[in-house]
């Protein structure tokens, strides 16, 4: 099955974007690790990143209308864009939201996402093996949903 891993702004400069908070993998690093573990799990990922929130809407406009379950991290979008959130509603596949850092003990504006609501569930502070685990969520309601 396809699987959309989608990356909201600033996070094509993961690597040299604030390694302390981050990491040092690269997005690159980021999309072959995705790539890999959904193989290793029977997937496939096609895993995208943009700055802009018209292209990362139509993505999930895409997900929505061919039921694909996704991997988002919205980055800054989490904390303000009702826009992302009410494009994430009218998914009917699963949709898992993924941080790699760990917003909750971040400042006070990190500390509200507008879309955990709207997610099957939330994946927060693990590094970019948040979306190893994102992963293994969406294979475990896949395989759920199936049987
Ligand atoms: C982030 C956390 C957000 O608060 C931030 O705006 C990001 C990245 C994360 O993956 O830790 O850009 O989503």
């Amino acid at each position: 099955a396809e699987v959309l891993v989608l990356n909201g702004p600033n996070l094509g400069r993961l690597g040299s974007r604030e390694p302390d908070v981050y990491g040092a993998a690269t997005f690159d690093d980021l999309a072959g690790l995705c790539r890999d573990t959904a193989r290793r799990l029977g997937l496939h990922a096609e895993v995208r990143q943009t700055d802009d929130e018209a292209e990362l809407i139509g993505w999930l406009h895409e997900a929505a209308d061919g039921h694909i379950p996704v991997v988002l991290n919205p980055a800054a979008f989490t904390h303000y864009s009702y826009a992302v959130r009410d494009a994430i509603a009218q998914r009917t596949a699963p949709l898992i939201e993924v941080h790699i850092s760990n917003p909750a003990a971040r400042e006070e504006f990190r500390h509200t996402s507008v879309v955990a609501g709207v997610a099957s569930g939330t994946i927060a502070g693990f590094g970019t093996f948040s979306y190893v685990l994102a992963l293994q969520a969406v294979a475990e309601l896949l395989a759920e949903s199936a049987s």
